[in-house]
């Protein structure tokens, strides 16, 4: 009781991500939101986005002003940057951690969590990502010649 009085404490903001998830199609970019609250500037926080059960190797991790690239998931290596969560994002600046996606396959389907932290206090959110492949494309393959 007392360590949760204390952590309430020293929570200056949360994450939050969107409730369901975001569908996308394959070959598109899209961006998975998620932002503090109240917004507060990230630029000075560490961001470490990773797919379930893949935390040594991050989608995107972002710590000292820069993005670190030594342990990143190969899978995403230039295909992720931040991005804006809606039209009036402010960035990472109002606190838009928003991972933006390029290029998505199959495989990027699933689960992918946010990992907010500064040296006082930190914060967690998870965002489901779905990736709808194109209909028809096997047998448009098959029928166009070459
Ligand atoms: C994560 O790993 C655990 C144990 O190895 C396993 O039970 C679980 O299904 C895995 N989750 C995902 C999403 O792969
Ligand atoms: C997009 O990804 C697919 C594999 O999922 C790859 O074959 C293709 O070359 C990529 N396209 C671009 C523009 O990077």
């Amino acid at each position: 009781m007392m360590l949760l009085c204390i952590m309430a404490a020293l929570l200056s903001a949360q994450c939050s991500a969107v409730p369901g998830p975001v569908s996308v199609h394959r070959g598109h970019m899209t961006t998975l939101p998620c932002w503090l609250n109240p917004p507060q500037s990230a630029e000075d926080l560490e961001v470490y986005w990773y797919r379930t059960n893949q935390s040594d190797s991050p989608v995107m991790h972002y710590r000292e002003r820069k993005f670190a690239s030594t342990s990143q998931n190969g899978l995403y290596v230039d295909r992720v940057s931040f991005g804006s969560k809606d039209a009036v994002s402010g960035g990472l600046s109002s606190g838009d951690v928003s991972p933006k996606l390029l290029n998505v396959s199959l495989e990027d389907a699933g689960d992918y969590n946010c990992y907010v932290s500064s040296d006082r206090d930190h914060d967690h959110a998870v965002v489901t990502l779905v990736v709808i492949g194109e209909c028809g494309e096997k047998w448009r393959k098959q029928k166009l010649p070459g």
